[in-house]
């Protein structure tokens, strides 16, 4: 099979596709003829090193030492199930998909085995592939944030940073969903993006500060490590949390409760199969959709890199590894996207 490979830390242009050996299921997985994927600010970080403050240290321990040890990156993924191992019994051969491989990664590729209670699940009905591939990585990461360990509660008011960003645009939704009245900060040229997902208000970060305002938040989502609890605590309402999703080790560290029964939560989660039912049952209620920065073929994997690396994307930059994104049999289920 054809996969994107990395075989040492450095520049998008580290990546190149190299035919590899195709994976057989072992008895509890799924083999899944991947459709579509993202590279995703992960794989940026893992393919480059670029780590936040503190962590850099620590990151070849996870990645490996003298080069990579997963040398496929790709956090998530759609596809159709090709093969099943001999105890699968959750999943059907031509079962269409979408998966978060999340850090064990993989998605770079055109097949992928993986165990079958692992964090799969039938694709929602109404998203295309190319959709579906791009669910997890910000959806996840939102979900954990706001609604695991924020509690966030209706009536609140959240502030995103960073609300075009793969994270920040699934936040928005989420915070939506749960009732939130929501703020989104980002650039000039995302305004109306942010807007169309949902933002109830939408903040120019190179016109205005949110700090400075004198408004009050009970969440403040900062999704790309630009500000600190000292800088917006006065913003943060009695009771309100703080979450650094792009935190450094120092943050992590000091995370917890402040004074006035504030807190700062930080660093990361699990992602479980739970967390890809609640998306898609939010997807397939027209409530959730990912925003897609662009869709480029598996021949232009280098070319998504780069566009990653900017840092500028809205939502996620999808690679279509199939040529037939939208298999003839996946056309005809009820609902299925046009
Ligand atoms: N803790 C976790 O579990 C977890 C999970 C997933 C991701 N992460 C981390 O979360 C971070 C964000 O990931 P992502 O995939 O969402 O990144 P991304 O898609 O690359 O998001 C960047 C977005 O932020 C905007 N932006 C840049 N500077 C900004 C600023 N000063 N204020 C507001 N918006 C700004 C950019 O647009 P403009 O440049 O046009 O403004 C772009 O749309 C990464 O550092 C990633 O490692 C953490």
């Amino acid at each position: 099979m054809r996969a994107a490979i990395y075989r040492r830390y450095g520049p998008p242009e580290v990546v190149s596709i190299e035919n590899v050996s195709k994976p057989a299921p072992k008895p509890h997985e799924v083999l899944i003829k991947i459709h579509a994927t993202t590279v995703s600010s992960g794989d940026w970080r893992a393919r480059s090193l670029s780590m936040p403050p503190g962590f850099g240290p620590i990151a070849p321990l996870v990645f490996g030492v003298r080069g990579p040890r997963q040398p496929i990156l790709g956090t998530e993924l759609s596809g159709v199930i090709e093969a099943i191992g001999a105890h699968v019994a959750k999943f059907k051969v031509d079962d269409a998909v979408f998966a978060f491989p999340s850090f064990a990664m993989g998605a770079h590729a055109e097949y992928l085995a993986l165990p079958q209670y692992g964090p799969i699940a039938l694709r929602p009905r109404n998203l295309s592939f190319p959709e579906a591939a791009a669910i997890s990585f910000g959806g996840v990461a939102a979900l954990q944030f706001l609604r695991d360990r924020a509690k966030v509660r209706a009536g609140e008011k959240v502030l995103v940073i960073g609300a075009s960003g793969a994270v920040g645009s699934a936040a928005v939704q989420l915070a939506k969903n749960f009732g939130a009245s929501v703020t989104g900060v980002c650039s000039g040229a995302n305004l109306d993006l942010v807007e169309s997902i949902g933002a109830d208000r939408v903040i120019d970060y190179a016109k205005d500060d949110f700090i400075k305002s004198g408004d009050q938040y009970d969440i403040i989502c900062d999704t790309i490590g630009v500000t600190s609890f000292a800088a917006c605590k006065d913003a943060l309402s009695p009771g309100g949390r703080l979450l650094l999703v792009a935190s450094g080790l120092a943050q992590v560290l000091r995370a917890g409760r402040k004074p006035n029964s504030k807190a700062v939560i930080a660093g990361t989660g699990n992602a479980t199969v739970e967390h890809l039912l609640f998306l898609k049952e939010l997807a397939e209620a027209g409530r959730f959709k990912p925003v897609i920065d662009r869709r480029l073929s598996f021949e232009q994997i280098v070319e998504a890199h780069r566009r990653v690396d900017t840092g500028r994307k809205a939502g996620s930059v999808v690679i279509l590894v199939s040529n037939d994104p939208e298999p003839s049999f996946a056309r005809s289920l009820p609902g299925a996207a046009p």
